[in-house]
């Protein structure tokens, strides 16, 4: 499906945006493992959800929905005990590297035998990252040359402790959910902090878990075997889709939006700080704390200037760098960012991609190993871009086709429904 963007409007309205995705991954994977029945409100409705759905259907976990819920029947940490013999089964992850990753970790852990798969994005993106420190304690998991398909079967799992090498909370997750089926302490270390839901939610659950906050990063102490408590909390709306929203009402001229119930967790919502730095009229009402933060987010036009981000701030942007650079089109001067290297294995190569977004609509990009260098403030014009079937990148270029006179066509669009179920449609009613 192609979609045609008129320019040049402005946005206003009030609206909410799905649950967030990362918290809807792990409240269906946690939920799953919990010791009794968890409800879960505001799920995320995106594929790639979804796709963690089915697969912890197919491991035997009965999840439906019941008075507009979700239902999720745990079946206890030792209760996986009685799954460790039977024959494979094999789980497609589609596009989300999310379920991938996560579920290497939890299946390692239960010793449940499977085979990961998913769609031809998926197949390319490093699994190594779990699939090596996992084997290092003992799991039987095997990839295929660091990629899927990845293979689980019953291994024997010791207390560890591993430093992360790369930034990612998907890896610390797929730890952390292993450390959750061995008996005795695990320690799981990260030198750049990343987005801490697992950690969260597990306090919630009466895990067994601390936090060691370290001048760089933190250490997380896990002792395992320990059966959770069921879940039932309602998901607070994704900043990770909201950032399209707030990235274009800052960009087109004459517009004003309220975001209702977005997740404020500082390891999530770093992007405000950035855009707050560039010149954005951003107010935040904080509406909760626990167990995550989040409120409603205002956003007005404003006069970006350019800015520089890198270091211990990309892990806490790591998904919003699309947004932010489809705004550096506007601002003044030059936006640039580096330490962001990982963007070349996401869902695409999102430094190319952003590289061929920004030069489509006639903007001034210097790519870089590890990010790259956008000159705003030239009028952009109406572009043919492909989204790669990446949906960060198609909602990215929504936001410059806004504001350029002139028709675009976003190329694949549909890509959108992995994180945004709807967001054309929502776009639309905003869109004046
Ligand atoms: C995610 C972590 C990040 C992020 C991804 C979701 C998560 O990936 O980019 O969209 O839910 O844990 P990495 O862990 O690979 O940095």
């Amino acid at each position: 499906m192609d979609k045609f963007i008129e320019g040049k409007r402005s946005i206003k309205g009030c609206i909410d945006v799905p649950g967030d995705k990362s918290i809807s991954h792990r409240a269906v994977i946690l939920g799953g493992i919990a010791h009794g029945i968890s409800n879960i409100a505001g799920l995320s409705t995106s594929q790639d959800v979804k796709s963690t759905i089915e697969a912890m259907r197919k491991i035997g976990i009965p999840i439906y929905e019941k008075y507009g819920k979700t239902v999720i029947e745990g079946n206890g940490v030792t209760g996986f005990e009685q799954k460790k013999k039977h024959a494979p089964v094999e789980l497609y992850c589609r596009n989300s590297g999310t379920t991938a990753r996560l579920l290497t970790g939890l299946l390692s852990g239960a010793c449940f035998p499977a085979r990961l798969t998913g769609d031809s994005s998926l197949m390319k993106r490093p699994m190594n990252r779990v699939v090596e420190p996992l084997g290092e304690i003992g799991a039987r998991v095997t990839s295929n040359d660091g990629y899927l398909p990845v293979d689980i079967s019953e291994g024997t799992l010791v207390p560890f402790e591993y430093r992360v090498p790369v930034a990612s909370a998907q890896v610390k997750t797929a730890l952390i959910f292993a450390a959750l089926f061995i008996g005795g302490t695990s320690i799981v270390t990260e030198s750049k902090e990343t987005r801490d839901h697992t950690e969260r939610m597990l306090v919630l659950m009466d895990g067994d878990i601390k936090n060691k906050h370290l001048i760089q990063g933190k250490s997380i102490i896990i002792s395992g075997r320990k059966e959770l408590t069921p879940l039932d909390i309602t998901i607070p709306g994704d900043i990770s889709s909201a950032v399209f929203f707030i990235a274009s009402a800052l960009v087109s001229p004459s517009s004003e939006i309220i975001l209702q119930n977005v997740l404020l967790n500082r390891t999530r919502a770093h992007i405000l700080e950035v855009f707050k730095r560039m010149g954005g009229d951003i107010k935040v009402e904080l509406r909760g704390d626990f167990p995550e933060p989040l409120g409603n987010i205002r956003v007005k036009s404003s006069c970006l200037k350019g800015t520089t981000v890198g270091g211990v701030e990309i892990p806490l942007i790591i998904d919003e760098i699309p947004a932010l650079a489809s705004a550096a089109c506007f601002a003044k001067g030059d936006t640039v960012v580096r330490g962001a290297s990982e963007l070349r294995v996401k869902e695409s190569n999102r430094i190319k991609g952003i590289v061929d977004m920004v030069r489509g609509f006639g903007g001034k990009i210097e790519e870089l190993e590890d990010g790259f260098i956008i000159s705003g403030k030239k009028h952009p014009v109406p572009a043919q871009i492909e989204s790669q079937g990446d949906h960060r990148l198609a909602m990215a270029a929504s936001i410059i086709a806004l504001n350029v006179k002139g028709k675009t066509t976003i190329k694949n669009a549909h890509c959108v429904d992995i994180s945004f179920p709807g967001y054309f449609d929502v776009l639309e009613s905003v869109s004046v």
